[in-house]
């Protein structure tokens, strides 16, 4: 058979029915650029593995995305992992979420706590809480995924507390943090291979320069503000910051006099098709999202799976050289880099961004606590009032029911009376 068609091929050409060659050739030409652009745009996979079995990880952003598909491959390792979320561990989709974590990757030691990145005081409470603990608890990884990102053309948004909000949940809030659980993370035993995981996006490249001198009193308020430039600004500074704090935790003597165990990995996972991305590509918007279902096909050939944007951050935490020397890499492509600028490493600059964020934090948390404190003396004085109000219409109504009782009894004497003066006389007769 084969051999027949090969004959006929030979003397009598092509069959009717066979493609036209050209048209076959332009087809495969296609699908393999397809191919092979999916293949270079997806990334690399992360060649490293380190058990993870009882790690305790806690990780922000960990409900979505990258952070989702990070949290799952940690838990399928079996390690603890902390979800630090913005809603409370008893929110019904929250504790869906985790229940359907811990049934596909047979891991119980999933968990989540409350911690609202747009809130400083619920980051202290929680990071207090963390510190507070004797003996210090254990910490392999602490791994900062959440991230805030205003769509094109959208407003500026402030926190509740009046901070712009990237600024707040990107930088400041990871500031606060690290900065409340750095005894935890120092106290750690030294044979532990602590690691501090910071995401990053190469939008940091285009950022503004660093201009700490002109920040508002909460965040940035220039004239210039634009989602674009907000976003890549809260990402340089959180790398600046990153760098100041392997420094800060290298100057740590240990008690056992033993070099520092804990390093900071700063990762960029490329770009990615996560529901972060989807929100800036759409604008927010209906027809937005209609364009990008449209345009799907375009957008899932560019862009990364979250599993594989998670991969650099799986390298950053299983590579076992970057457990090793000097803290502060750049991670991309699951392979060390080097930082496209050079304000990243000025000390200087670390050193004002600090200062101006202690100093941000400490008036915003003062303010805070005394507006608590105000909240919670008027809430006393309205329980009062409300106590006293009770209390008297209590006794009114107390006072009421002794008048009611007291009108029943005059009214019902004269009638007793009649009623013993007919007895009276019924007797005398
Ligand atoms: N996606 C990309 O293409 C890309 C590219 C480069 C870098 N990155 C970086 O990779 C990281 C993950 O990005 P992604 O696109 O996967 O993020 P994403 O899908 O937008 O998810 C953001 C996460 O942050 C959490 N979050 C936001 N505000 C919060 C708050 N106030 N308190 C607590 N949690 C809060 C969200 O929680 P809810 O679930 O409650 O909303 C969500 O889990 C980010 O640091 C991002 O900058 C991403």
């Amino acid at each position: 058979m084969p051999l027949a068609f090969v004959t006929s091929l030979y003397f009598d050409g092509l069959p009717p029915w066979f493609p036209d060659p050209y048209r076959l050739l332009k087809v495969t030409a296609t699908l393999t650029t397809l191919a092979a652009t999916k293949w270079y745009t997806s990334g690399r996979r992360n060649p490293s593995e380190r058990n993870m079995h009882g790690r305790v990880v806690l990780i922000t952003g960990g409900t979505s995305g990258i952070g989702a598909a990070t949290a799952l491959a940690l838990a399928q390792r079996g390690a603890q992992v902390v979800l630090l979320t913005r809603q409370p561990a008893s929110d019904p989709f929250l504790v869906e979420y985790v229940d359907d974590l811990r049934r596909r990757t047979g891991n119980q030691l999933v968990y989540a706590e409350q911690v609202d990145l747009a809130d400083l005081y619920s980051v202290r409470q929680f990071a207090t809480r963390w510190i507070d603990n004797a003996p210090p608890r254990r910490l392999d990884m602490v791994v900062l995924c959440a991230s805030a990102m205003v769509p094109p053309g959208g407003e500026r948004v402030a926190t509740p507390e009046g901070v712009e909000g990237m600024w707040m949940v990107n930088f400041l809030a990871n500031f606060h943090l690290l900065g409340i659980l750095s005894p935890a993370i120092r106290a750690q035993p030294f044979d532990r291979d602590v690691r501090i995981v910071v995401p990053t996006c190469s939008s940091y490249i285009a950022s503004p320069k660093l201009d700490v001198e002109a920040m508002g009193r909460k965040g940035w308020l220039d004239e210039e503000w634009t989602p674009a430039r907000a976003y890549a600004r809260s990402k340089l500074a959180l790398m600046i910051f990153a760098k100041a704090y392997q420094k800060h935790l290298d100057a740590y003597k240990r008690p056992d006099q033993l070099p520092m165990n804990a390093r900071v990995v700063l990762v960029d996972p490329g770009l990615a098709r996560t529901p972060g991305t989807r929100r800036w590509l759409t604008r927010g918007s209906l027809w937005g999202l209609l364009l990008y279902l449209v345009f799907y096909l375009l957008v899932w050939v560019l862009l990364k799976s979250p599993t594989m944007a998670a991969q650099s951050l799986l390298y950053a935490m299983m590579e076992s050289s970057l457990g090793r020397g000097a803290g502060g890499r750049l991670v991309k492509e699951c392979m060390e880099v080097d930082c496209a600028r050079k304000d990243v490493d000025d000390e200087d600059e670390a050193k004002k961004l600090w200062e101006a964020s202690d100093k941000l934090i400490e008036r915003v948390e003062k303010e805070q606590a005394l507006k608590r404190a105000r909240a919670k003396k008027e809430q006393e004085k309205r329980d009062e009032e409300a106590k006293n109000a009770a209390q008297v219409e209590e006794i009114e109504s107390l006072i009421g029911s002794i008048k009611k009782g007291k009108a029943k009894e005059a009214k019902e004497a004269p009638k007793k009376g009649g009623k013993k003066a007919k007895t009276a006389g019924n007797n005398v007769k």
